[in-house]
């Protein structure tokens, strides 16, 4: 996979991710280490997310970063010694694994300076994605390469303009969590019209189970809606507030639909989560998939005794 992969006739051609978040809940790792940099088995979050975005076309990439982030610049760059050092051991297969993440997309920065929310960062995007549609994809969320969301979002967005928000339908107990909506079926199976959302809304308040996960396809109409978008819910300028305002405007490029995503989504932003997204996905592998479920099941069937 790599840049060159870009499809012909794709409408949209730029994703934006935002990287600024300080990951505090993963304190002492991501002290001196970012968040996104953190290894899903033996490959940073980061790349997972960039991996999905070239695998829809969307090869040009752009990270919203911050003070502390310059390992993701490393990361999508070369790093000459390192690849000498492997050429001259002829290992082929980790030299390979070096030059994948350099070779995947054409990656851009900015910083976010200071950082107030996901509605600013993306609206710190604006320079750089300019009058087209892009999509936004949070790092916290690792989407799984067998179910593909955006490919559908964009096809959504290609028949019914606007913007897309991908769902995910959660217990009553989680919804305080995400980013809620009202919406209506449409005759489509699993696609939406939204007509409302609200950030992180309490239990008793939430106007559905639909909750929005971290992939959004925007319009540029986003910007100037963003542009005038006060600080909303924990004081910060919050996406979902100005999609409320797209949802229910009818002027150029408003209008919001969803995708109800039914896919295997790992959250890697929480501790657990992320605990249990490394072991998902390295009981997995082709290499060391088969050995871990066998200690798995040694170790923690039911009935199993404390082993090594
Ligand atoms: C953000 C959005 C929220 C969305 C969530 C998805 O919140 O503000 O609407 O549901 O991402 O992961 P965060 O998790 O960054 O607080």
């Amino acid at each position: 996979m790599s840049a060159r992969d870009e499809r012909p006739g794709r409408t949209v051609r730029k994703a934006v991710i935002p990287a600024a978040g300080q990951g505090t809940r993963f304190l002492p790792a991501t002290k001196a280490v970012p968040k996104e940099m953190l290894p899903v088995v033996d490959t940073p979050a980061i790349q997972y997310i960039v991996e999905e975005a070239v695998r829809s076309g969307l090869s040009d990439v752009l990270m919203i970063t911050g003070r502390n982030k310059r390992p993701l610049e490393d990361h999508f760059d070369r790093n000459v010694e390192l690849e000498i050092g492997l050429e001259a051991k002829g290992d082929e297969a980790k030299l390979a694994r070096v030059r994948e993440s350099t070779e995947l997309a054409r990656v851009h920065y900015v910083r976010q300076g200071d950082p107030k929310g996901l509605g600013h960062a993306v609206l710190v995007a604006e320079q750089h994605v300019g009058d087209e549609p892009f999509a936004v994809l949070l790092g916290d969320d690792i989407v799984d390469p067998r179910d593909p969301l955006l490919d559908t979002m964009i096809e959504v967005r290609e028949r019914l303009g606007g913007s897309v928000v991908a769902f995910m339908e959660v217990p009553e107990d989680q919804i305080h969590l995400y980013g809620c909506a009202v919406a209506e079926p449409t005759d489509v199976e699993d696609v939406v019209k939204v007509s409302g959302l609200v950030e992180k809304p309490k239990r008793e308040e939430a106007p559905s189970n639909l909750a929005v996960i971290g992939r959004y396809l925007l319009d540029p109409a986003v910007f100037p809606v963003l542009h005038e978008t006060p600080p909303g819910k924990g004081g910060e300028i919050q996406l979902t507030d100005a999609l409320q305002v797209l949802a229910r405007g009818d002027g150029p490029g408003h209008g919001v639909h969803g995708v109800v995503f039914r896919g295997r989504r790992y959250d890697t932003g929480d501790k657990l989560d992320y605990v249990k997204a490394v072991v998902r996905l390295a009981s997995e592998r082709e290499d060391i998939g088969a050995e871990l479920r066998t200690w798995l099941g040694e170790n923690f069937a039911p009935g199993a005794g404390a082993g090594s």
